[in-house]
């Protein structure tokens, strides 16, 4: 099998362990194993440099095994993606005097993702394809990996790239036909590529994804979080002022409920559970009464935290400054607004997230090499401590139907729909 690994949407820890885990586990098991840089976009644009860097290898690649381990070794000749130096470069085109530009889809070895566990981000890059959502990118991103005779590909991206990786599948056969009659492919490649398999993990810090109990890079974007809190009750208690913090999670409320409960937190927004106006009341007298009683109890800081897509009850959205303005005209808090942002996103994975990508990818090469027609594309996911293989298409339509309920004010559902446990 030839296997291709892509990481797509926004980065979170843990991406370059899925790549890691993948080249390796893929090697081991017999595959012979390739990356795609800058997510689909890189599979749409493809290979348009001649020289071709695998194209320098022997054409007998067992003459770079290594020898202890009998597996390829470093394909890149000293590229090296390696201990972070793709990332080092800062575009990924140049090493040592060799060249990735036009290349999107390189062939890689076991040292080539030597040292990739503690790198943030992703080495490989990403990116939001505008090009692969047209059919037209779609049938190029087929071209080019029958070009380089590529039957298996592992996604690693959020439920959008997830989904865009079924459409894919799906269209395969069509995609495959319309090449053929425009001459683009042989029948021979026609016929030997009559499938695609596909298997995706899911890379995001939401933690929004159903059918899973946790998504790669949310369990360090929490850590993050949790750090930020911790730096800012110093100061809070200092000043005994209050702060609101908005944080990140799109339209889930996992990344602030938990670093609520982690902190101890006053008070949290989150979409999933809007705050419940009190009889005859408002939320914001629900919000004052607790942080009021809080205080008299005789905390000195009160710290807010605010989901980037908390709402109310009517689906407005709730925002820190508003909060900020509330807590300061009512209680009479001096009180800031932070928004952590990207910080949450970036630096090194935690251990978790180097774990749950190991035992993911070996999943997840188990599952390309078990591929058949007939079987689904499958996600790979973990529920209760046991990773998990679930059709990817009904993980990614209950994390939609999520949504849904959310915007027909169904809270009860959403909450249901996501982890009863946590939103209760
Ligand atoms: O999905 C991950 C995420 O970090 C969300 O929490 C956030 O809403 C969004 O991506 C930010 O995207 P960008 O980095 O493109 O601004």
């Amino acid at each position: 099998m030839k296997l291709a690994v892509l990481t797509s949407g926004g980065d979170s820890a843990g991406m370059n362990a899925v790549v890691r885990a993948i080249v390796k586990i893929g090697i081991l098991r017999g595959c012979e194993t390739w990356i795609v840089r800058e997510g689909y976009e890189g599979l749409v644009r493809g290979n348009t440099q001649a020289h071709a860097i695998h194209a320098d290898l022997p054409a007998d690649a067992s003459a770079l095994k290594c020898a202890h381990r009998g597996v390829p070794t470093n394909l890149t000749q000293n590229l090296r993606f390696g201990d972070g130096d793709l990332l080092r470069d800062g575009t990924g085109d140049h090493h040592h005097g060799r060249t990735l530009k036009g290349r999107y889809i390189v062939r890689v070895g076991w040292d080539d993702v030597r040292g990739w566990f503690a790198e943030g981000g992703t080495l490989i890059g990403t990116a939001r394809s505008a090009a692969f959502r047209t059919p037209e990118g779609r049938l190029s991103a087929a071209n080019n990996l029958i070009k380089e005779g590529i039957d298996a590909l592992a996604v690693c991206g959020g439920d959008g790239s997830l989904t865009g990786a079924d459409l894919f599948r799906s269209e395969w056969p069509s995609l495959v036909a319309q090449l053929l009659a425009q001459g683009m492919i042989t029948e021979e490649q026609a016929e030997k590529h009559g499938h695609l398999k596909i298997v995706g993990l899911v890379g995001s810090i939401d933690n929004d994804m159903s059918m899973t109990d946790l998504t790669i890079g949310a369990p360090t974007a929490l850590h993050r979080i949790c750090e930020a809190i911790d730096n800012i009750n110093s100061t809070a208690a200092s000043h005994s002022r209050a702060f609101v913090l908005e944080v990140m999670g799109r339209h889930c409320g996992w990344l602030a409920l938990l670093a609520g409960v982690s902190s101890g937190a006053d008070f949290i927004f989150i979409p999933e559970r809007p705050p419940q106006a009190m009889p005859g009341g408002t939320w914001e007298d629900e919000m004052c009464e607790a942080i009021q009683g809080h205080r008299e109890a005789g905390k000195r800081k009160t710290i807010v935290i605010v989901a980037e897509g908390a709402q109310d009850a009517d689906l407005q959205p709730i925002r820190a400054e508003y909060v900020k303005d509330v807590l300061t005209e009512r209680l009479g808090l001096d009180t800031r607004v932070t928004t952590l942002g990207h910080t949450q996103r970036g630096g090194r994975p935690c251990a978790f997230d180097r774990i749950l990508p190991t035992l993911q990818g070996e999943e997840a090469v188990k599952a390309l090499l078990e591929a058949t027609p007939d079987t689904p594309s499958y996600m790979i996911g973990v529920r209760e401590n046991k990773i998990t293989r679930v059709p990817l298409m009904e993980a990614v339509a209950m994390t939609r139907a999520v949504a849904d309920a959310i915007g027909a004010k169904d809270f009860a559902k959403a909450m249901s729909m996501r982890d009863p446990e946590f939103y209760q």
